[in-house]
């Protein structure tokens, strides 16, 4: 990094930097992640599947791996995430004969989910991303129309944060979704936690996916977001943030490396989205990459199943990209 101070000491002085991380790729670049971090998000590790694949039947084993590291290394936890309609076993949802378990079922399977897992790790959470992504993406429906609303109603969501506020009364409570700059779905985000506000329900804070790309959304939108949310007085974290080279729509596969223009298009976007995140310091606290470096991203099989995309400011052998630069020279003219 010949001199440049890592992303952590950059920032010190307005949100921290993390990254998601997953038991793999700890094993080859703990280190990396240690020096440039200092919160880390489980990618997988945490979710519903992976914690409790079998009702009653917990596995621990890869999330306390990651704690472990975390606290060896002193780094902080965002935990994601307890109540999602993906990554959770079918078994959640059925009764013993296959049908769909009633409502009073589903709502103690729910709290002993919480109790068990957020229990598990009191006191070593910051943040809880609670409900990931309950807010119908597509058509105009207010909430997605998932098992936990179907089964429950709508006020699975509120159950989730009293649940989580018990299990770990310290833990900052945040409702995680993406899109979230688009106009008609920020509006619906609004309305939730707004909704939750006015029952007192213990919600903290607004997770902002951030999986963007190098050609939107516009500055302004993420301003706008920005504003709105924090107007209802939480605090707000960027959660999963990544810029990938691709429009959502462009399914090209003849790229085997990002063009100039592409380059140049990330750096500029990456300068310009942490210049508007560090003038929203003081309501945003966290701002968490989802990966670590080129060499792994999710984005590698989305949309497009094994096309790169080079979303982050390192590139495929872990060395800071002109992205770095461009982001760090930000702090040093603070
Ligand atoms: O664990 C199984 C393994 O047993 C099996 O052999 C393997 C092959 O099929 O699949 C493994 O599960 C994969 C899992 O990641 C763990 O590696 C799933 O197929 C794969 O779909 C899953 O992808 C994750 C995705 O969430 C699932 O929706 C990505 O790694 C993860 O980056 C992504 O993260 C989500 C956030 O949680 C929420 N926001 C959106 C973000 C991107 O989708």
């Amino acid at each position: 990094l010949n001199g440049a101070p890592a992303l952590r000491e950059a920032f010190q002085d307005a949100f921290n930097i993390g990254a998601a991380v997953s038991t793999g790729i700890l094993s080859s670049q703990d280190s990396f992640i240690a020096k440039q971090f200092n919160s880390i998000t489980a990618e997988n590790e945490m979710k519903p599947v992976e914690v409790q694949p079998l009702e009653g039947s917990y596995n621990f084993a890869a999330a306390d791996q990651i704690f472990a590291f975390a606290q060896a290394n002193d780094l902080a936890v965002r935990g994601h995430t307890l109540l999602w309609h993906n990554q959770t076993g079918d078994w959640m949802f059925r009764n013993s004969a296959g049908a769909p378990c009633t409502r009073q079922q589903l709502l103690s399977r729910l709290q002993h989910h919480i109790d068990t897992v957020a229990g598990r790790y009191r006191g070593q959470v910051y943040a809880w991303d609670v409900v990931n992504e309950a807010i119908e993406d597509k058509s105009d429906l207010y909430l997605r129309d998932t098992k936990w609303l179907q089964i429950i109603g709508e006020d699975f969501i509120r159950h989730a944060f009293e649940m989580t506020h018990q299990a770990d009364p310290d833990a900052l409570l945040f409702y995680n979704d993406y899109n979230e700059t688009n106009p008609v779905k920020r509006e619906k985000i609004y309305r939730l936690v707004s909704d939750l506000l006015d029952q007192n329900v213990p919600v903290h804070g607004i997770g902002m996916q951030a999986h963007w790309n190098i050609y939107g959304p516009s500055i302004e939108e993420i301003r706008q977001a920005i504003e709105r949310y924090a107007s209802l007085g939480v605090k707000l974290h960027i959660t999963e943030l990544d810029l990938s080279m691709f429009q959502f729509d462009d399914r090209r596969t003849d790229l085997t490396a990002p063009t100039e223009n592409m380059l140049k298009l990330q750096e500029q976007r990456y300068e310009e989205i942490f210049s508007l995140l560090l003038e929203h310091r003081n309501v945003i606290d966290s701002v968490t990459f989802w990966g670590v470096a080129d060499n792994y991203t999710w984005l590698d099989d989305f949309p497009v199943r094994g096309r790169k995309n080079w979303p982050f400011l390192f590139d495929e052998q872990m060395e800071p990209k002109e992205a770095f630069r461009r982001v760090i020279d930000l702090t040093e003219t603070e």
